[in-house]
């Protein structure tokens, strides 16, 4: 055997991505490559790309144009593009950017490894929806030892078609992985080391794959079977649909101890005008009432959302109206973004909210959302929470972890190491972090 193709990947946007950039790499393990760190000691370059709102789609085209200079210098150099704009853009990529290779949809990457075979002597690009679990293609994990947190796609796509959003064309129809496939990858990643699994998938509640004994498992079941695993401390799972908050899910929360207490939960907006022009099938109140039933069952679940400011026709009330929403609410963090127009969608052949407007409500929307996301970190203050470290932190002898709430944690102590789950007294606040000590 020759010496080993090297391999960077870059990605963009969301958890799901970062996952199956993992899954990329293994499977194109099989074709001799390893990975590494920076693109000029590549022999292929990857990027994993994220097609939600312009500026994402954006990035793409620049880091690409950055390759220019690398591809001259080694002709052999091969460039892919996978992820939400490869799908959304298809060939489009290869006439705006001729250097590029190989172009491979989200549905398709069980075909990378026979592509990235062909690419360099031809031009490949596969942008389908098959009918097969990629996943179930894809060459199994190899066995190496992985870090204490992982990633696991359980579901994918999207049939909700809220009027901003590319998802359902990118990612296409939803699709649930089998609740088999799911608690064997769970295992495998246990027994590499990891001890916090956060389940994916863009409408991640709407899960119902199929059971080990037939019939469909829900999302709650899944998470219940998967509490049974020894060595598995901690399961979290991203993002949800307000209407999708079955009872059963509801009552995980209060039941399996590894569930944490952390719901990303978005609504997008507080008024009903806006969220029934975006096609959401909730209300303001609709959503108030799934918070107060998650609530009961968890008092203290920190929640999160996402919020879209300048959605066509918005105005000052309808933006006041989410306002008042988060307020009611009172979130542990947020993620507040700009309406962005996206090709396909019905919003984006709607009236525009001047851009400046949008921003001046983005900016008091965020300022709401920081004295939030501050006073629920700083709540924490006293209180004891159970936080597994990760990594080392700046100063020697410190570890740094995530809190049961998912705040970063602070620890000075010899003995950590990564993969320690411990319980730790959390003695004070900083802008971005919590500080500690081992309880
Ligand atoms: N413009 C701005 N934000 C968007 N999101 C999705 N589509 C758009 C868009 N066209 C946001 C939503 C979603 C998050 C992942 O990205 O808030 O929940
Ligand atoms: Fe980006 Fe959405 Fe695709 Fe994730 S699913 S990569 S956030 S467009």
């Amino acid at each position: 055997m020759g010496e080993a193709k090297k391999l960077y990947i870059k990605t963009y946007g969301c958890q799901m991505n970062v996952y199956d950039s993992e899954r990329m790499a293994e499977a194109l393990g099989g074709n001799g490559y390893v990975e590494v760190g920076s693109p000029e000691e590549a022999d292929m370059i990857l990027l994993n790309t994220c097609h939600i709102r312009e500026k994402a789609a954006e990035k793409v085209y620049s880091e690409l144009g950055r390759f220019r200079g690398l591809k001259a210098d080694k002709p052999g150099l091969k460039i892919g593009v996978a992820g939400c704009v490869a799908q959304a853009e298809g060939a489009e990529i290869m006439a705006r950017q001729p250097m590029v290779d190989l172009v491979v949809g989200p549905q398709s990457y069980h075909r990378l490894p026979e592509m990235e075979a062909r690419a360099g002597t031809e031009k490949v690009i596969d942008t389908d929806f098959p009918e097969e679990d990629k996943f179930a293609r894809l060459r199994e994990r190899p066995k190496a030892k992985r870090g204490p947190t992982a990633f696991l796609t359980v579901q994918e796509g999207c049939d909700k078609f809220c009027a901003f959003c590319v998802v359902p064309y990118t990612r296409g129809a939803e699709v649930s992985r089998p609740a088999a496939r799911i608690l064997h990858e769970a295992r495998d990643l246990v027994d590499r080391g990891v001890r916090e699994i956060t389940l994916l998938g863009q409408n991640v509640n709407a899960y119902h794959g199929a059971g080990p004994e037939g019939g469909d498992w829900t999302l709650a079941r899944l998470i219940r079977a998967l509490d049974r695993i020894d060595g598995l401390e901690r399961i979290r799972f991203t993002t949800s649909h307000p209407n999708d908050m079955g009872d059963d899910l509801i009552a995980a929360h209060a039941e399996c101890g590894k569930l944490m207490p952390y719901l990303h939960l978005p609504v997008q907006s507080g008024s009903d005008r806006i969220l029934k022009r975006m096609n959401r099938r909730h209300t303001a109140e609709s959503y108030m009432r799934v918070v107060e039933r998650i609530r009961a069952a968890r008092p203290d679940i920190l929640l999160s959302g996402d919020f879209i400011v300048g959605f066509p026709e918005e105005t000052e009330a309808d933006f006041r109206a989410t306002m008042e929403l988060i307020e009611a609410v009172n979130y542990g963090s947020a993620f507040t973004f700009k309406y962005s127009p996206r090709p396909g969608t019905p919003a984006a052949e709607r009236p525009q909210v001047d851009p400046a407007e949008a921003d001046e409500r983005l900016h008091r929307l965020q300022a709401l959302i920081l004295r939030q996301q501050q006073a629920a970190q700083d709540s924490m203050v006293g209180r004891t929470v159970g936080v597994l470290f990760e990594k080392p932190g700046r100063r020697p002898g410190q570890m740094v972890g995530k809190s049961d709430y998912l705040h970063s944690v602070f620890v000075d102590a010899q003995e950590l190491d990564a993969g320690d789950l411990r319980r730790v007294r959390i003695v004070s606040s900083g802008p971005n972090s919590l500080q500690g000590v081992l309880a």
